[in-house]
């Protein structure tokens, strides 16, 4: 599938089994989740734009490269369960604000419901903008679409936008290209199909009650 990396990777194989597995209580989903999250991160990483700094060692100054200071480094977690990226973003990329979006999936129709929304500012150099739109679940796609128009529609370019997520479905991925062709998704994997209730098989059930032992 074009503009959507799947990481190949033991670690993320290894932990997206111990998420999936339905035995795996809470605080273990929450763990291997973290592992995945931190993984996925770091590939996403890899389209920061870099500067030159100097640095000195105990022995001697030189320069090195590091992520350029001056840009707007946003995750947007979609909630709830999109908050399992932000512990671990924060860690890695200490520059990010955590702008979240708050929207919920009517049951009936699967469509987005908006409750909550951080991303009230204007973005006066779009291009200094690089923004990771965070949800573990990759379903309809409905709510992604609804925070990537958030981002698009202030002139961000779209290759600075990034959807991270842990399991896609195809139907999904789909859906979000139909609308924004050009959007890289990067996921840890992209399952069979979606079921008449909208949940990804073979999935791990619900992502926020799984993590939030709910
Ligand atoms: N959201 C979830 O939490 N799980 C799914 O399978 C689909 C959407």
């Amino acid at each position: 599938m074009d503009n959507v990396r799947v990481i190949k990777n033991p670690v993320v194989y290894l932990n997206l089994c111990v998420m999936r597995d339905k035995n795996t209580d809470s605080q273990g989903v929450r763990i291997a989740a973290r592992k995945i999250t931190r993984c996925l991160l770091y590939e996403a990483a890899k389209n920061l734009p870099l500067v030159d700094t100097e640095i000195t060692t105990p022995l001697t100054t030189f320069t090195a490269k590091t992520v350029d200071p001056d840009i707007n480094l946003i995750i947007s977690p979609i909630l709830r369960a999109g908050l399992i990226f932000t512990d671990e973003a924060i860690d890695i990329l200490p520059q990010a604000t955590i702008r979240h979006i708050g929207m919920y999936r009517d049951e009936k129709t699967l469509k987005p419901v908006w409750y909550y929304n951080k991303v009230p500012m204007e973005a006066p150099n779009p291009e200094k903008f690089y923004i990771y739109i965070t949800d573990p679940m990759l379903a309809t796609g409905n709510s992604l679409i609804e925070a990537i128009k958030l981002y698009a529609d202030k002139g961000i370019p779209i290759d600075n936008i990034k959807v991270i997520c842990m399991i896609a479905a195809p139907q999904g991925i789909e859906n979000i290209h139909k609308h924004y062709p050009d959007i890289e998704i990067i996921t840890a994997a992209i399952d069979s199909h979606l079921n008449e209730k909208g949940y990804i098989v073979p999935g791990m059930g619900d992502a926020g009650d799984r993590i939030f032992n709910t």
